[in-house]
């Protein structure tokens, strides 16, 4: 069996543990808001016709900053139809996703989800079909306390307080051709701004993101970040970054390998922004909003959105049923994010429900957790205080996508107040258990709290309806810490945290 040695300590430490690194996002695509959030006709919705076990399940999930509404949608989207009362709203064609809204829910609904699921808005204006006047508007209308008009309409539409939505993504993945209004880096660069110059006339204080690439693997990658920041600099607080990965060609070991390209598209795109930095001679750093992240089968039929005269209604879409290597992934990717908290500063799991999502819902029914969820569950609930990097030393394995990677991923979080440390594994090998030796020398006096693995011997067992618990993550017996060193084994395509106390 392979030897792995960790090493951790306090002095290597990255930045803290941020809330906004556990965001998701709520799109108009399929059935992510029409029969995933909304569905009057479930037993457990409330008045606002939002169905109460998703909100519980949100909770339950950690979920801190919740991103709307989109995605490709938001490019061609009218907010104003969303608003006033529900039998006055045009149903519109949705070119994204060759769909029809009928705009029962709108910024207003959504903005009382999120006071209902304890999570943080962030909104996303139209930069595709629109500009910076419908962008101006909305901010008037959700962040103006009142006495002008939108914000007027907004307290006659039953909201007397302003929203106050900090975060704001200034459009979406305006790099891709597939998206409504594409542009260059140069026009894009001008149009986000001007913007946010003018959003910023309204509330200085507002957190702005502009657009990055929608993959590493974009031709645009790189040279996308330098024009636009070139741009944008002085008026934007983050720069974003998309990435889905999937099984391809059933190769597991690159796959399982995906945070590897997550780690260099933060550093590429860091280097980018400290260039756009260097040359306009400033202080103030650009963060990263890592807004869309997770597994998506892209190629599979369930992803193609309908076509000719069909434009139906909250139609099955990107309803990806996850495995357990898929949770293995998303558990790696989020210790990619955590390694690099100094730079994210935001984080979306696209999406939340029923699209390429931890949770799923039958119309009207039940709601079942898939194998993705524990990952994100399990690591928002137990980070805390500071992220510490590990120290890894383990064989590599060769990839045909990354070249050669450490058999095991890690990263660490260290409540110094609470005493608390959390240590979170993915062992890689798609064959063989790893025997775990972890130095926590630098912390003496730590015991066991809990170390739970999430594996299963078929690594494409998947959730469904009827079968949710079968595979979740269980207390590993073989963990024990004696003389400030953790040993155990850890199954191979796993995701292990392991907990400790002072
Ligand atoms: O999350 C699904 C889609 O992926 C989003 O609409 C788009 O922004 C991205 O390409």
């Amino acid at each position: 069996m392979a030897a792995v040695r960790l090493t951790i300590d306090p002095a290597f430490r990255v930045g803290p543990v941020r809330r906004r690194t556990f965001g998701s996002f709520v799109e108009h695509l399929g059935r992510c808001v029409y029969t995933g959030i909304h569905d009057p006709e479930h037993p457990t919705a409330d008045a606002d016709g939002f169905r109460g076990d998703v909100i519980a399940l949100t909770k339950e999930l950690g979920i801190s900053t919740v991103r709307y509404p989109g995605g490709n949608f938001v490019s061609g989207y009218r907010w104003e139809d969303g608003i006033g009362p529900r039998d006055e709203r045009p149903a519109r064609l949705d070119l994204a996703w060759h769909s029809t809204d009928p705009n029962l829910v709108g910024v207003d609904e959504f903005l009382r989800w999120t006071a209902k699921s304890g999570t943080e808005p962030m909104m996303a204006v139209n930069l595709g079909t629109r500009g910076v006047q419908e962008a101006l508007d909305l901010l008037e209308y959700c962040n103006v306390r009142g006495g002008t008009y939108w914000s007027d309409l907004r307290r006659r539409n039953g909201a007397p307080e302003p929203y106050d939505i900090r975060m704001w993504c200034l459009g979406n993945e305006m790099d891709g051709p597939w998206q409504i209004g594409h542009k260059t880096a140069h026009e894009y660069g001008r149009l986000a701004a001007e913007t946010a110059r003018a959003m910023r006339m309204i509330d200085p204080d507002l957190e702005l993101v502009a657009c990055g690439s929608s993959s590493s693997a974009m031709p645009t990658f790189g040279a996308w970040e330098r024009e636009v920041l070139d741009e944008t600099y002085e008026f934007v607080d983050h720069i974003s970054a998309h990435a889905y990965y999937a099984e391809e060609d059933g190769d597991l070991g690159s796959f399982l390998a995906s945070a590897v390209d997550m780690d260099h598209f933060i550093s590429s795109v860091s280097s980018a922004a400290d260039t756009v930095r260097a040359h306009k001679k400033l202080s103030k750093r650009i963060h990263i909003s890592f807004d869309e992240w997770n597994v998506w089968y892209q190629k599979r039929a369930e992803s193609r959105p309908p076509t000719g005269a069909d434009w139906p209604v909250a139609p099955v879409l990107l309803e990806d049923r996850y495995n357990v290597a898929d949770a293995v992934v998303v558990g790696n990717l989020l210790i990619s994010l955590l390694r690099n908290t100094d730079r994210v500063h935001a984080a979306s799991l696209a999406q939340l429900v029923n699209v390429i999502a931890p949770m799923m819902t039958e119309p009207g029914g039940r709601l079942w957790r898939q194998t993705t969820f524990h990952p994100f569950a399990q690591a928002s609930q137990h980070a805390a205080g500071e992220v510490l990097r590990v120290a890894v030393e383990a064989p590599t394995y060769e990839t045909a996508r990354f070249g050669d990677v450490p058999l095991v991923d890690a990263v660490a979080t260290w409540d110094a107040e609470a005493g608390a440390l959390a240590v979170f594994v993915v062992n890689r090998s798609t064959t063989d258990p790893v025997a775990l030796d972890v130095d926590l020398r630098s912390v003496p006096g730590l015991r066991l709290v809990e170390a739970t693995s999430l594996s299963n011997p078929d690594h494409t067992w998947t959730a469904s309806a009827d079968d949710d618990t079968s595979v979740r993550p269980q207390p590993n017996g073989t963990v024990a810490v004696a003389d400030g060193r953790l040993s155990g084994t850890v199954p191979p395509v796993s995701w292990s945290v392991l907990r400790l106390a002072l």
